[in-house]
């Protein structure tokens, strides 16, 4: 029986048995077939990203993908979300899981996978961290490129565990560093992000 586990702006996720199935919705806001060639793009894009990701770092495998039906079945990971856990994490192992992320952030990278979404709702615990939700991710291999995913990282978690935030992200940091081919470059260029960032807030004021 599918059941549906949940609805975004962009895709209805069904629970078929063992399986995820990811199904873009229209926008009715756009012209019907620029619409549909948006979905199918998207589709693809995050299909292939997952087969990409697979080797190097946890994600769903996928069973199935269709472009033009827009849809990607997927395996199901039965775990909690990151975002769950964390406040209910002891320090250490806050510490631990962060580190792993920042790792598995690196390898993403270092495969010049950009996730584009990386927030603690789409990562889930299982015996591992999986990553999942590529629908905004792309390929690059500009440090530009990933000094902004980290930045993105780094918001989400400033806002969403704003407690934990320090611990967690220097944890990120400490795993990535490990990880990454050239972390001096994307460290450098994070600065320049978030200067970039707070030029811009204070033009708001
Ligand atoms: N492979 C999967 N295994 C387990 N749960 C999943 C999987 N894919 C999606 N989900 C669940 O569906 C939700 C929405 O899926 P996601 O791919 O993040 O789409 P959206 O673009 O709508 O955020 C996730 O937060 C998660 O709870
Ligand atoms: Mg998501």
């Amino acid at each position: 029986m599918k059941t549906k586990i949940a609805q975004g702006a962009e895709a209805i996720i069904w629970l078929d048995g063992n399986k995820i199935v990811k199904e873009r919705i229209k926008k009715l806001y756009r012209h019907p077939e620029i619409d549909k060639r948006i979905r199918q793009k998207t589709t693809r894009q995050e299909a292939k990203l997952l087969e990409k990701a697979v080797s190097e770092v946890p994600v769903p495998k996928i069973l199935k993908s269709c472009d033009k039906a827009m849809v990607i079945e997927m395996e199901f990971i039965e775990g909690n979300k990151l975002r769950d856990l964390v406040e209910s994490m002891t320090k250490e192992e806050r510490k631990d899981v962060f580190k792993r992320v920042g790792k598995k952030v690196a390898k993403l990278h270092n495969l010049d996978i950009i996730h584009g979404d990386l927030t603690t709702s789409n990562m889930i615990v299982r015996e591992k961290v999986y990553f999942i939700d590529f629908g905004l991710g792309f390929v690059s291999s500009k440090v530009e490129d990933k000094a902004v995913d980290l930045h993105l990282l780094k918001q989400a978690l400033a806002s969403k565990h704003h407690r934990q935030f320090e611990e967690c992200f220097s944890s990120v940091m400490e795993g990535y560093k490990q990880e990454i081919k050239d972390f001096s470059a994307v460290e450098k260029r994070l600065k320049k992000v978030e200067e970039r960032g707070r030029y811009k807030e204070k033009g708001k004021e």
